[in-house]
Formats: C-alpha cells, sequence, structure tokens
C-alpha cells in the first residue's frame, strides 16, 4: 500500500503577468520502505513538492494522502502533530533552533512528543554523522556542512515513518554526502522508512529506488 500519494497538485504563485505555475498537476505515489529521489534543475518545483508532501504548505488544487489520511482536511495543531510523528524533514536551510545545543535540537521531536529518547539509536546516528564532539555546542557555532549532519541526525532520530529531505548532501563534501546517504538507505530500510530526497545531482539520485523527475512543475 501506498504511504504517500499525491492526487492532481498544482501550486500556482502569483497572479496575470507574475503567474508561476510551481507544480501544475503533479501525481506520484510512494510505497512504504521505498526511497525515491527528485531531480529537476534549479526552479523546477522540487521544493514546492516536498513542502506539498509533507504539508508544510497548502496546494493551490489536489490533495496529499499520508498513510491513508486526507491531509488538507488537517488543520492547526492536528497538523502539527500529525506531521511530527509522521514525517522527518530535513530542510535546505536546516531550521535548528539556535539558542539549544546540538543534542537538544536533535531530540527535540523526540522530546515535543513527550516520547522517550532512544539512546543507543541516537548515539548511533550521532556517531555516524561525526557529531559526537559537537553535542553541547550551539548551532550557530558549526559550519554549513557540519549544521547539515545535525539536521540530518534530527531527522533520524524519531525514526519518522517518512523522511522528506531537500537537498540533504548539498553543503557536504562528496564522503560525507556518501556516508549520509549510505546511512538513510540503511535506517530507511532498518526501519523500513520511506524517503523522498530531493537533489540536482545525478550521482546521487542514483543511489535510490527510483528517481521521479521533475521539469517546469511537471513529472516527466
Ligand atoms: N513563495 C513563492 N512565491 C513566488 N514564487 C515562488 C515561491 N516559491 C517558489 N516560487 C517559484 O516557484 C518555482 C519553483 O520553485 P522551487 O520549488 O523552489 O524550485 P526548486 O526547489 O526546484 O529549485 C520557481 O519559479 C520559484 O521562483
Ligand atoms: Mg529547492
Amino acid at each position: 500500500m501506498s504511504i504517500l500519494v499525491a492526487k492532481h497538485l498544482k501550486k500556482y504563485y502569483g497572479e496575470g503577468e507574475t503567474l508561476v505555475k510551481a507544480l501544475d498537476d503533479v501525481s506520484l505515489q510512494v510505497e512504504r520502505g521505498e526511497f525515491v529521489s527528485i531531480i529537476g534543475t534549479s526552479g523546477s518545483g522540487k521544493s514546492t513538492l516536498l513542502h506539498m508532501l509533507g504539508g508544510l504548505d497548502n496546494p493551490t488544487s489536489g490533495k496529499v494522502i499520508i498513510d491513508d489520511k486526507d491531509i488538507s482536511g488537517l488543520k492547526g495543531d492536528k497538523l502539527c502533530i500529525f506531521r511530527r510523528r509522521k514525517i522527518g524533514f530535513i530542510f535546505q536551510s536546516f531550521n535548528l533552533v539556535p539558542s539549544i545545543s546540538v543534542y537538544d535540537n536533535i531530540t527535540l521531536p523526540i522530546r515535543l512528543d513527550g516520547k522517550k529518547v532512544d539512546k543507543a539509536f541516537v548515539k548511533n546516528v550521532i556517531d555516524t554523522l561525526g557529531l559526537e564532539n559537537k553535542l553541547d555546542t550551539i548551532p550557530a557555532k558549526l559550519s554549513g556542512g557540519q549544521q547539515q549532519r545535525v539536521a540530518i541526525a534530527r531527522a533520524l532520530a524519531s525514526k519518522p515513518a517518512i523522511i522528506l529531505a531537500d537537498e540533504p548532501t548539498g553543503n557536504l563534501d562528496s564522503k560525507t554526502s556518501l556516508d549520509v546517504l549510505g546511512l538513510l538507505g540503511t535506517t530507511g530500510k532498518k526501519f523500513n522508512q520511506t524517503i523522498v530526497m530531493i537533489t540536482h545531482n545525478d550521482e546521487i539520485a542514483q543511489m535510490a529506488d527510483r528517481t521521479i523527475r521533475i521539469e517546469d512543475g511537471h513529472i516527466v
């Protein structure tokens, strides 16, 4: 059964002469445990699609169904809680909380949900990402690549059913990129997680089970 379904998604910005059809009738299905990459050039609509799939923004029309639930029917706190339980996001801009430590950032979604941190699992994630010496540091003291690794650790820590990642290796060197993708792939299979990863890099896209190509707001 598909865990993630998008039906006829459209997202239009602006109007008249400034109308941008960021997504123009995108439909897709992702199976539980599948690792899908979305590839396309800059401005093709990748981030917009990921935001719609994760319920971070409303489509102009169409719907997104996660685990049999039409998320357009969820509002406010309900949407927020549903998202936190089901989805781990890795944003292009990291979105770390600046005032708290790396460790607290990584475990924040788990604690917000009132769940217990699986310390052994989180340690494994931290070690794989090479963050063991940075746990007490605040994000501003880290490089871009290190902040990206914290964002990845945070998304993995709660073992969400779905991981949505926007260029998760965009700021990493090629060795770290491969390590991170290896980790995503391994934990994904181990916990039967569904991963949707945006990239503009063909080589990285190939590491997924399936690649979806997007151009000008369409799947091609
Ligand atoms: N908030 C917004 N307001 C207006 N236009 C937007 C907005 N977000 C994205 N766009 C436009 O939508 C198109 C797709 O953007 P985006 O999804 O960010 O592409 P990608 O992630 O593939 O680079 C681009 O033309 C972009 O300029
Ligand atoms: Mg983008």
